[in-house]
């Protein structure tokens, strides 16, 4: 969900309206806005859908300088006019617009039924505007607090009120909130996605902080005691204009086309040739810590675990450390023996993803070590962990992540290279990977540069009801990846598959109408995936493979360049990156903003 606010001497709306339309990649299945009219009061609007819905029932008149606003991703409640977001209390002079979940909203509803109040929505949102309206204290600011003691759960608010108009009031527990400071005007958001355009000055609040915006000031202060805070802005370095379309037709096609040159920003700096090795500033490890080091976990959810499973291979490969990957809210409720000696690592493009961040706390607290590779800077996951990478990726709006998980892969081999250059790996090697990392972005523009003829094989795939993806050890997570990317955006069923499971089960659905991706790469297990395509076009299968040299028993391949056998997985999902992009074209799908996924989840 996103949440943004407006106080200063602009007319509001359009304001609102433009700032949701940059956070609608996090949530659009609803959206509404309120703001304290010139004749005291509030006004709100809400809408079903998307942002441009809500754009079109803005009244004309509709003039004030305060406002908030919100574009929904549904949780609690299904997504209609009601559940929308701002919610009022039963006396209509407060708003509430909310990220993230109230735990005990159904005991505080039924206090506040008992009570008399009658609910408008069905959301959990809603009792929050309740309790603050009814709350006796003498400020918004008291109010505010008082309510916010009633409440179990996570969130990240922005609050209105007819009688304050003069100020919004925003708190933050779990859910993110950032301040924009201006030149006699503030902005509230929870995404900084909806403030470069207008400030690079931005205020993150802590978890347990609050608050108050007037058009002049800002003052912070902690949400228990209500004592001040000592918040300064910070300059972000991404610009406006990296949140645009740039002549592209879609974000996601703007971020495949960025990754040669994402590459080069994650390794720019880090390669130290004199040692072979790489240089990551933030890791906050030495080497005898390094050493110690007998396990490594690592901990994603989406596209980003399948990044760690790259990553995890890439560590046991070269840094000779058993490693795996493990989907961060499988790791938090199955109890996990937490062990000292395992090195944990956090990998999140938001750095705000829910489970990930709860994983992160969980493991804190019993004391382990914890890194987090994200692209987010000073987000909460790279807050929470004790050091680690960013992957600068730069901004991601499309719903599905396509460069950052590019970056956090080429992220994981810096790590691996580093941690591998501690332990056992020669200097040889050493410099074999890093030329290969060196020839990565080159690589990458030539992939992109074939797109035209995967364009053409996706009206072969288009009209597929379902397809299987297969690869072995390296390939593995590539296919996992490359099947998640088109159920995501083509809404087509897939299934990932090691190529040697394939015999004991999953070849019984193998038939002409269910097409096969085969990862083939020419390292040594080239014949053991030749094999696998023998099974499946013995069985009429058809296949495509992406592979570094033509396979005989496809009915068509992609060739990849060839890198170091350690990176390939780095190049072999790009162009099914382009497969499934290309294939919802054909099927004329909404690429940016798939159906029922939001981008950062930020709730359980
Ligand atoms: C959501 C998105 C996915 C993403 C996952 C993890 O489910 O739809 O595309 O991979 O969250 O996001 P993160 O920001 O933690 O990488």
């Amino acid at each position: 969900c996103g949440i943004v606010g407006y106080i200063g001497k602009r007319d509001v709306a359009p304001l609102l309206l433009e700032g949701l339309q940059r956070l609608e990649y996090r949530g659009y299945d609803s959206a509404g806005i309120a703001i304290t009219g010139k004749a005291g009061g509030l006004k709100t609007v809400k809408a079903k859908g998307r942002v441009r819905e809500l754009e079109s029932r803005v009244p004309k008149r509709f003039a004030g300088t305060t406002g908030i606003a919100h574009t929904r991703w549904a949780t609690h409640g299904a997504p209609n006019d009601v559940n929308a977001h701002p919610h009022l209390d039963a006396e209509e002079k407060v708003a509430v617009v909310h990220n993230g979940i109230i735990d005990n909203a159904p005991e505080l509803r039924a206090k506040l039924t008992a009570d008399g109040v009658e609910f408008a929505s069905d959301t959990d949102s809603e009792v929050l505007s309740h309790l603050i309206g009814r709350s006796q204290a003498a400020t918004l600011e008291e109010k505010v607090r008082e309510a916010l003691r009633h409440v179990e759960g996570t969130y990240g608010i922005a609050v209105l009120h007819a009688d304050f108009p003069d100020r919004i009031v925003v708190a933050r527990n779990g859910s993110p909130v950032v301040l924009g400071v201006g030149e006699k005007e503030m902005f509230v958001a929870s995404d900084i996605a909806a403030l470069v355009s207008h400030t690079r000055q931005i205020v993150t609040l802590d978890d347990g902080e609050m608050a108050t915006l007037k058009a002049d000031d800002y003052r912070t202060y902690t949400t228990r005691e209500g004592s001040r805070t000592a918040q300064s802005p910070e300059t972000v370095e991404w610009e406006a204009a990296s949140y645009d379309m740039g002549g592209h037709d879609t974000y996601m096609h703007k971020e495949m086309h960025e990754q040669a040159e994402a590459v080069d920003r994650v390794l720019r700096g880090r390669i130290e040739d004199r040692f072979a090795t790489v240089r990551l500033g933030g890791l906050n490890l030495d080497a005898r810590e390094a050493r110690s080091i007998r396990r490594v976990k690592i901990l994603g959810c989406g596209t980003s675990y399948h990044a760690g499973m790259v990553g995890a291979q890439m560590i046991e490969e070269l840094a000779r450390i058993p490693a795996d990957a493990e989907p961060a809210s499988e790791f938090r409720y199955r109890n996990p023996v937490v062990d000292p000696d395992t090195l944990y690592i956090a990998v999140s493009q938001s750095g705000e993803t829910y489970d990930v961040l709860a994983a992160v706390q969980e493991l804190k607290r019993k004391g382990a070590r914890v890194l987090g590779v994200v692209n987010v800077v000073g987000s909460a996951i790279a807050r929470e962990t004790d050091g680690g990478i960013y992957v600068h990726a730069g901004p991601e709006v499309c719903v599905v992540s396509t460069k950052c998980f590019t970056n956090t892969t080429v992220a994981f081999a810096l790590l691996a290279l580093h941690l591998g250059r501690i332990r056992d790996l020669s200097v040889a090697d050493g410099k074999r990977i890093i030329e290969g990392l060196r020839r990565l972005p080159e690589q990458i523009a030539e992939i992109l540069r074939g797109e035209d003829e995967i364009r053409k094989l996706a009206g072969e795939f288009a009209h597929a009801s379902s397809m299987m993806f297969i690869g072995r050890v390296r390939g593995y997570p590539v296919a996992r990846e490359a099947s998640l990317k088109l159920k995501e955006i083509t809404y087509i069923h897939a299934e990932a598959y090691p190529a040697s499971e394939l015999k004991h089960g999953p070849l019984a659905l193998i038939e002409p109408d269910m097409p096969t991706v085969a990862i083939v790469p020419s390292d040594d297990l080239l014949e053991k995936n030749r094999a696998a395509l023998e099974e499946i076009k013995a069985r009429s299968g058809r296949i495509l493979a992406v592979s570094h040299a033509v396979q005989e028993k496809a009915d068509h391949t992609i060739l990849v360049p060839q890198n170091e056998p350690e990176l390939d997985p780095i190049l072999m999902g790009i162009p099914l990156q382009l497969l499934a992009y290309f294939t919802a074209k054909e099927l004329d799908r909404d690429i940016d903003k798939p159906r029922n996924l939001a981008k950062s989840v930020t709730v359980e």
